[in-house]
């Protein structure tokens, strides 16, 4: 269920393994005793076609796996079937095996927003919180870093990345089904944390910032994205229940108030790279989610605001750089 074995031959989060081993058994055990899911999640993995991809990039907006003439006519509709139970497909775009797969959001948006800012990554270990079904995870692979590790606890996102790795050769690449507040203390492990879409769903983003911290090598770069409030004054948005119809946002800062946040968790160096409100043309539904999707969310009247009447999504990206404790 996961490639735990690569994660203890490596000299930094090597220690951690028999943690983060123990941590995903009692998951997998959680899953096979009550996650009707997580059995049929697996079957579905194993109908995947048993093919090499002739060829593979995951260095563009739309990562791609094969081409259609890799598979023949019964293998791309088993394919297209085991696909199609792995949704709501979130993060994307691929392109597996010529079936165009357009997932809700098109991180590519995001990516391109992120990817000038990375500092170098060769020989670095990164954290991805969040991971959705990997897309960052593959598209940070081209960067060469030592590890990539993701966690991503949501099993059909967790079981979406599996099926990639099934068909994409990247071994520094990781995912565990574990949520942050699973994971063992691995302190200075990682140069560069991604904290992407997070924040917002945090009851205590201080005490998640401060163990992201504890994690971060010093000097590490921390990559965070989140909803924010428009101003200047350094204040967070408390929604009543929901925050375009989700139940658990929490807190949504300006970016005054995300500086201090950061500055008394332990980050200096902090500098917002891109403040973007979400637009139609990166969150739609399209045929890989059967939920709702941004538009749904909008008050119909008045796209501006939330459906519940509070400012519509603006998500800002903040780097900081972890200090030495
Ligand atoms: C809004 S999405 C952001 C995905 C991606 N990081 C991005 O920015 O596009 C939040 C992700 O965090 C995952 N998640 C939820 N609770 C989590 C937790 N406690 N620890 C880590 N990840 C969590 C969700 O399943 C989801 O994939």
């Amino acid at each position: 269920m996961n490639r735990l074995d690569a994660l203890t031959h490596d000299p930094v989060v090597g220690p951690y393994a028999a943690e983060l081993t123990e941590a995903v058994s009692r998951r997998n055990q959680a899953i096979l005793r009550t996650d009707k899911k997580g059995l049929a999640l697996a079957r579905v993995l194993e109908s995947l076609p048993d093919v090499a991809p002739s060829s593979t990039d995951a260095n563009r907006a739309r990562i791609r796996i094969g081409t259609a003439g890799d598979l023949n006519r019964d293998q791309i509709a088993s394919l297209h079937t085991a696909l199609r139970h792995l949704k709501p497909w979130r993060k994307g775009p691929f392109d597996f095996f010529g079936i165009p797969l357009d997932s809700e959001w098109d991180s590519s948006i995001k990516w391109d927003r992120l990817a000038g800012h990375l500092g170098p990554l060769a020989g670095k270990r990164v954290l991805d919180i969040g991971a959705s079904c990997g897309y960052y995870l593959f598209r940070l692979a081209a960067r060469e870093p030592e590890l990539i590790l993701g966690i991503e606890p949501y099993l059909n996102f967790f079981f979406q990345f599996l099926a990639l790795a099934r068909y994409l050769p990247c071994p520094q690449v990781h995912c565990l089904p574990l949520k942050l507040e699973e994971l063992p203390a691995m302190r200075r492990c990682f140069d560069t944390v991604l904290c992407m879409g997070i924040l917002y769903h945090r009851r205590s983003p201080l005490d998640t910032l401060r163990q992201v911290h504890r994690m971060m090598v010093p000097g590490g770069q921390l990559v965070l994205e989140t909803l924010i409030l428009e101003g200047r004054r350094a204040l967070a948005l408390f929604p009543e229940k929901r925050y375009a119809k989700m139940n658990n946002v929490f807190f949504i800062p300006t970016v005054a108030c995300l500086t201090h946040w950061l500055k008394r968790s332990g980050f200096d160096g902090i500098r917002c790279v891109d403040i973007s409100p979400t637009t139609l043309a990166e969150q739609r539904k399209t045929d890989w989610i059967d939920t709702e999707s941004l538009a749904d969310f909008l008050d119909p009247d008045d796209p501006e605001k939330t459906v519940e009447g509070y400012p519509a999504p603006v998500r800002a990206m903040v780097l900081a750089t972890a200090r030495p404790r």
